[in-house]
């Protein structure tokens, strides 16, 4: 998906090559090499941001050059795994959900700046706004 601005309306657009019975891949691979093909998708999508799932960003070796790559995934541990940064509103109360933050370990992480808020009428509970970035391979061992 590739978008563009267009008279302030964002243009969304879809990209993809077909074939006849609408397959895109097989077995995690493409099921054609179509070079001149990639290169109108390398034209069309370049400067943009592109939107895609898991599986196909895990095919390409690094991310592709001159776009911004949007990765969709159900793994909170896939963009943890990636992060440089975590900007963390700790809230603090056990509360009952269905949707949890992954579990991460907090060695790994030094905290850049941290900031309380008080209980108060117009909030439900006291929270803590941390900012915090990736430790390099030095500060781990410390
Ligand atoms: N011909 C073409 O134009 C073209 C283009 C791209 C790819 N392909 C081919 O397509 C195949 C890959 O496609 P695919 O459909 O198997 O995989 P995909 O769309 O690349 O990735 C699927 C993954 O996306 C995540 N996902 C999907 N829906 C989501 C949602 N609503 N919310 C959050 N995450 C979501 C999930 O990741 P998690 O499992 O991590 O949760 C899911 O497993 C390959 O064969 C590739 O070569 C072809």
């Amino acid at each position: 998906m590739a978008t563009n601005e267009n008279h302030n309306r964002m243009l969304i657009s879809l990209i993809a090559a077909a074939s006849e019975n609408n397959v895109l891949g097989k077995d995690q691979d493409m099921v054609w090499h179509l070079p001149d093909d990639f290169k109108f998708f390398k034209r069309q999508t370049e400067g943009h941001h592109i939107i895609m799932g898991r599986k196909t960003f895990s095919y390409f070796d690094k991310p592709l050059p001159n776009r911004t790559s949007i990765v969709v995934t159900r793994n909170g541990h896939y963009s943890l795994d990636r992060a440089d940064r975590i900007y963390l509103t700790r809230v603090h109360a056990t509360l009952e959900g269905d949707a949890f933050f992954p579990a991460f370990n907090e060695s790994k992480w030094k905290i850049l700046s941290e900031k309380y808020h008080e209980k108060d009428q117009k909030h439900d509970y006291p929270f803590t706004i941390y900012i915090m970035e990736r430790k390099n391979d030095r500060e781990e061992s410390n």
